[in-house]
């Protein structure tokens, strides 16, 4: 996947589009193409609005960073960013997203910002390249919010919602081939059952997959909702949706989410200049326990020595933990956004020159104070 950078012409997304932005205020922003919302019945204006999550606490976070360039990994809206840039004068934006219409979003809402905000469609685990391309070396703060927007789970269209009824989609870059109608409709039975056992379904994994199966073919959100419910027994329902994890594994195995995010952690926590902070969002525990394992590891550098003992296996710590657990959204965020309820928030600070000798997974540095250490347990997901 490449942006227009990447196909060597390095023009910017306002030059490439020349006409069609004529008259309007774009920052310096790059993007792969033409933005999706662009196309036939999906002026911009049509897209519901993306309320950012703990924002208040993300600006907090990344306050001490050193003056520089932050990546928003998930630009989505340009909420987190635009929040970011308003808040520090000194710093600018590389905000990435898979979604064309995202980046259309995001560069009209941190247009103000000029080139302060660069926006470029690309997936997060690319990070490295785009920044090669851009003239980014070490970044001040990397900012990971996971997930899908609210214009993508509102718009029936994109297929993500077992709430709305549209084709069986759920892709977040639409030009990629894999979308979950070929899941749906082809994977076999026992892979079916694998995936949903793997997204928090344990005890109807095979039934889900064998009604599913049963009911081929399936070619609307509707249809597949209505699969899953007859699927689980009433009786045995949790609380929410039937469908609801069910819409989430499928997502993720569209997007490929859980392989992506480990390396764009890794490789944003690279990056971190010394001071350097990386916070990421989750919202549901399957990636909530990919982002603690990486922050985990990075924060002891891999440390195998027994707890207790000095180190010895060399291991270098790259991070320090800002908090041992996870952060949660304020009941008063909760209340005023629901997509607030399953969010948890993890951040840590690359260690600079001296601090590196620090003892593996010495725990959390000063600055936040310590969490309720079961925040990552949460096996509460997003409403789709
Ligand atoms: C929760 S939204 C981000 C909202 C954003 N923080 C804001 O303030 O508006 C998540 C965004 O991440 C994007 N996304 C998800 N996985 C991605 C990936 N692997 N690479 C790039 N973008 C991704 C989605 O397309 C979506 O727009």
């Amino acid at each position: 996947m490449g942006s227009l950078l990447a196909s060597g012409t390095g023009a910017p997304f306002s030059t490439r589009l020349g006409p069609l932005l004529a008259g309007e205020k774009t920052g310096a922003v790059l993007a792969k193409g033409l933005p999706m919302s662009l196309g036939p019945g999906r002026e911009p204006g049509r897209r519901s609005e993306h309320v950012p999550v703990m924002v208040d606490q993300v600006v907090e976070l990344l306050s001490p960073v050193p003056a520089g360039v932050v990546l928003d990994a998930t630009v989505g809206g340009g909420g987190h960013a635009r929040a970011c840039l308003q808040a520090r004068s000194d710093l600018e934006v590389v905000g990435l997203d898979r979604d064309p219409s995202a980046v259309w979003a995001a560069s009209q809402a941190l247009a103000e910002f000029g080139p302060r905000a660069r926006v470029v469609q690309e997936r997060f685990d690319h990070l490295g390249p785009v920044l090669d391309r851009l003239g980014v070396g070490l970044l001040s703060g990397a900012l990971f919010d996971l997930g899908v927007s609210s214009p993508q789970l509102d718009e029936p269209a994109r297929g993500f919602s077992y709430r709305l009824d549209g084709p069986l989609d759920m892709r977040m870059d639409p030009s990629q081939e894999l979308s979950a109608a070929t899941v749906v409709n082809q994977w076999g039975a026992e892979e079916l059952a694998e995936l949903f056992r793997d997204h928090g379904e344990a005890r109807f994994a095979w039934r889900i997959a064998a009604g599913v199966v049963a009911a081929r073919p399936i070619s609307t959100t509707a249809e597949l909702a209505r699969v899953v419910e007859r699927a689980v027994p009433p009786a045995a329902r949790r609380p929410g949706h039937p469908a609801k994890r069910v819409f989430q594994a499928l997502r993720a195995v569209v997007n490929q989410e859980l392989e992506v995010l480990p390396v764009a952690l890794d490789a944003a926590i690279d990056r971190l200049r010394p001071g350097g902070r990386l916070v990421a969002i989750s919202y549901h525990s399957g990636e909530d326990r990919t982002v603690k394992d990486r922050l985990r590891y990075a924060s002891t550098g891999g440390c195998s020595c027994p707890p207790g003992l000095p180190c010895a296996c060399g291991a270098v710590p790259r991070v320090r933990l800002l908090r041992r657990g996870a952060l949660k959204a304020s009941a008063q965020e909760v209340a005023l956004n629901p997509r607030a309820r399953s969010a948890r928030l993890r951040a840590a600070e690359a260690l600079g020159a001296g601090l590196g000798d620090r003892r593996p997974g010495s725990g959390p540095g000063p600055g936040l104070p310590a969490g309720p250490g079961r925040g990552a347990e949460h096996t509460e997901s997003e409403d789709q």
